[in-house]
């Protein structure tokens, strides 16, 4: 087998492993849900009992419950990248006169987002308290579709204010209920959807900056090199000149590292513009992830402790549902930075 078509499984498989765990980490029904089961039945068919247990339990450690697994993944991964960018990448681009300015934006970028992590992690996403319940009821009206007035959480014993969910992993109801981000080991929702917007597109960028850097550098040393005027003798005794994979081989085995991040680095940039894309698409028109599935009929049932206790209004797919609060772009993003403040209780 020639590297290229190693090479290449190689990304199918980090590719459905990764989609594999932020499709599982969204909580929701999808596809991938159905595959993995599938997957699954196949290979518990000829799996010893004790494996399968112990699998289980990890899966449902990583993904069921809190914990700071994928914040440590997220380190490291980083951690990676950076050291192979600034041990090797580095000093190929220092060599070509890439100014010091533009070799700079990847650590700039990755002191603001480290910052934006840590918000993420930290900050409060707007949990539903005994105490501020009464305000909180108050900030968003129901629109009796997806959100019913007087329908009480069954875990928190309070009434649960419009848009807001309970979540699970944190045991917590939370306002304006986006998701469960296992990668930040927190949820997403009234008060944190600004970091953890801000927070995508910073890891974005800092993917974006240190591929084109990368980029640019390995452009430059084919360049330099007169690779692309070269030619070689095939296996016939037949003289060829060296196409695009020939390159992309040379450069593979020259720089196996610097490929192989870029390869990562580019893939992850990929994976995550999509995902802020949608999440600004949700921003712009004034919808959490959680009513975007709600809206179109995908409730996911071990996610939804209380669906029994009002299964009679089941959502309905409504593709309209939520445009209808929307206030212009404009202000839906300018609620997501600054999120209504509950009501103060007035004392008199
Ligand atoms: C967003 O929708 C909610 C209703 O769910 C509404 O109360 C709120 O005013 C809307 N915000 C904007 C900026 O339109
Ligand atoms: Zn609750
Ligand atoms: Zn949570």
């Amino acid at each position: 087998m020639d590297f290229l078509t190693l090479f290449a499984i190689y990304v199918v498989v980090v590719l459905t492993c990764i989609a594999l765990v932020c499709k599982y980490s969204g909580q929701q029904e999808t596809p991938f849900h159905t595959v993995f089961s599938y997957v699954a039945k196949v290979f518990s068919s000829f799996t010893p009992m004790w494996i399968q247990r112990f699998l289980t339990r990890m899966l449902h450690r990583l993904f069921h419950q809190r914990s700071n697994v994928f914040i440590y993944l997220h380190i490291l991964l980083e951690s990676a990248v950076y050291l192979e960018f600034s041990y090797e990448v580095f000093g190929f681009c220092r060599e070509m006169d890439t100014t010091l300015t533009s070799l700079s934006v990847p650590y700039v970028l990755l002191v603001i987002k480290t910052y934006l992590f840590y918000l993420c992690i930290k900050r409060d996403p707007g949990t539903v308290t005994m105490k501020k319940v009464s305000g909180q009821l108050l900030m968003y009206p129901y629109d009796e579709k997806l959100f019913h007035p007087g329908v009480s959480c069954p875990s928190c014993q309070l009434v649960k204010p419009a848009r807001s969910k309970h979540c699970r992993l944190c045991n917590r109801c939370v306002l304006r209920f986006d998701h469960h981000c296992i990668w930040v080991n927190n949820c997403i929702g009234a008060r944190n959807t600004r970091y953890f917007l801000l927070y995508l597109f910073s890891v974005c960028a800092m993917a974006a900056a240190i591929s084109l850097l990368t980029g640019d550098m390995l452009l430059h040393t084919v360049l330099r090199s007169g690779l692309l005027r070269a030619s070689y003798i095939d296996e016939h005794g037949q003289q060829q000149s060296a196409g695009p994979l020939f390159v992309a081989q040379h450069l593979f085995l020259t720089f196996p590292r610097i490929v192989f991040m870029l390869g990562f680095v580019v893939f992850v940039f990929f994976l995550l513009a999509g995902y802020a894309l949608f999440h600004f698409y949700l921003a712009l028109v004034n919808q959490t992830s959680n009513e975007w599935y709600k809206s179109r009929g995908h409730v996911c049932q071990h996610c939804h402790p209380d669906h029994h206790h009002h299964h009679h209004h089941r959502p309905v797919p409504d593709h309209s549902t939520r445009s209808f609060y929307s206030r212009g772009l404009l202000r839906n993003l300018g609620e997501i930075f600054f999120p209504p403040q509950p009501v103060k209780k007035k004392h008199n």
